[in-house]
């Protein structure tokens, strides 16, 4: 095998670990739902090696299908999360069992790939690096499907570096044009491309992502009581669902604790605030006389380095992430300290801008100008529209492998079990 394919198969090895690890439990919790939202963590588990199985073996490798009839059974769009449990799903051991034999045959077909081939799922290991990205997304999932469990255990606690207090509240990017999206990141999503220019007008947009501290001020200051800074929906959706904190927030007189994974603690004050909705993110932003930025806007701070004028893979370069420079792949089950990464700074000096929290932009899903889907219409084209929100930037839950300053994450604007924040911007006052 060459360095790419031996790459490649670091990678497949890698998340596989990562799955197992978080499935490695009871059959009882593997089983059970915790949540209407989220699906059984056996159907996470078998799922992933479906995937594995419709794209390298059947699509990519040509091979016959190995157990067609669950198909249906592990297919996203045919059975909501809600409905899950009730369909006949392998159980915790033929689920292992069913995986391991759909990836020793995607090995074979690593082996045989010519990376450099026309098709486009070979060229570039593209369909690795779509079942590699898919599964350490669904293992995200898996970790926010624990953590509403409340289940103690399957959480690591590595060392994150320590805050920095003191620097500017915000950063300034002129006006002017950058190239938004990636035409040349091979392992990008259909939603990433084409690259193309898009002119901004000046803004302001805050260095860091927005912390509990100042989070539990626009609560203290009646911030879930004023329809002033809710938009007509999100007043609406407060209304309804009684929702006065973040999701795992709990009040003790006049401190804040939170439940993580099976444990409460006192709400570290320093840390980006997380397990909010977009509405509720848009609320505080009001609140703040900002907004939500744009996901142009949002990107243009991350990645655009205006004097190369280009757009980098990270916000410091092209260099891989490291402990130094950004929360991502659990090495702790939290965000990391306001002010943790300097050398994790964007061109513009933004900071933290992946890693930690996913963050909220104030903009809804769309497709970029000339899209195609790629290699299916139900990865990205049919959530386009006026329904799901962009998050931007990555989790500290989110891997190396699905992060990169162009990457495009959506939800509905109501969810809250997601690992997401946001940070705020403003136009430049003319
Ligand atoms: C991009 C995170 C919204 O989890 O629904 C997983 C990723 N697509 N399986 C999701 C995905 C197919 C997707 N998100
Ligand atoms: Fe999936």
């Amino acid at each position: 095998m060459n360095d790419s394919k031996e790459r490649i198969a670091a990678e497949l090895l890698a998340v596989r670990d990562r799955s197992l690890a978080y499935t490695e439990a009871d059959d009882d919790l593997l089983v059970r739902q915790h949540s209407p939202l989220m699906s059984p963590l056996v159907w996470d588990l078998a799922h992933v090696g479906n995937y594995e199985e419709l794209w390298v073996l059947r699509a990519a490798g040509g091979i016959e299908p190995i157990r067609p009839e669950i198909d249906d059974i592990y297919d996203a769009f045919k059975h909501p999360r809600k409905d899950r449990p009730t369909l006949p799903l392998l159980g915790p051991a033929e689920a292992r069992r069913y995986i391991e034999g759909v990836r020793g045959r995607v090995l074979d077909v690593l082996d045989a790939i010519d990376l450099e081939s026309a098709d486009p799922l070979h060229r570039d290991g593209f369909v690795f690096g779509l079942v590699i990205q898919h599964e350490h997304q669904h293992d995200e999932t898996m970790l926010a499907t624990l953590q509403l469990s409340g289940q103690p255990g399957l959480v690591r606690e590595g060392d994150l570096p320590q805050g920095r207090g003191g620097g500017p509240e915000e950063v300034y990017v002129p006006a002017g044009p950058f190239m938004m999206g990636t035409a040349t990141l091979p392992w990008a999503y259909d939603n990433e491309r084409p690259a193309h220019q898009v002119d901004l007008p000046a803004y302001w947009i805050d260095r860091l992502p927005v912390g509990n501290r100042a989070y539990a001020a626009f609560i203290e200051e009646g911030g879930y009581d004023d329809p002033r800074w809710w938009s007509a929906e999100g007043w609406q959706w407060r209304q309804r669902s009684g929702v006065s904190a973040p999701l795992f927030w709990v009040r003790d007189g006049d401190a804040w604790w939170r439940r993580r994974f099976g444990r409460t603690e006192p709400v570290p004050m320093d840390e980006p605030v997380q397990h909010v909705s977009w509405y509720e993110a848009d609320a505080y932003a009001r609140w703040a006389g900002k907004r939500l930025p744009t996901e142009a806007e949002w990107e243009k701070a991350c990645g655009w380095d205006p004097e190369a004028r280009r757009a980098r893979r990270y916000p410091w370069g092209a260099d891989s992430p490291d402990p130094t420079r950004a929360n991502l792949g659990h090495r702790a089950a939290r965000p990391a300290p306001l002010g943790a990464y300097p050398a994790g700074a964007s061109a513009y000096g933004a900071e933290q801008m992946v890693g930690d929290v996913w963050e909220w932009t104030g903009s809804w899903f769309q497709p970029y100008p000339g899209f195609r889907a790629f290699p299916y219409k139900e990865y990205s084209e049919v959530f386009f529209g006026q329904e799901y929100r962009v998050l931007r930037g990555g989790s500290w839950a989110a891997d190396p492998a699905a992060v990169r300053t162009t990457f495009r994450n959506w939800d509905y604007p109501i969810r809250r079990q997601i690992f997401t924040g946001f940070r705020c911007a403003r136009s430049e006052l003319v």
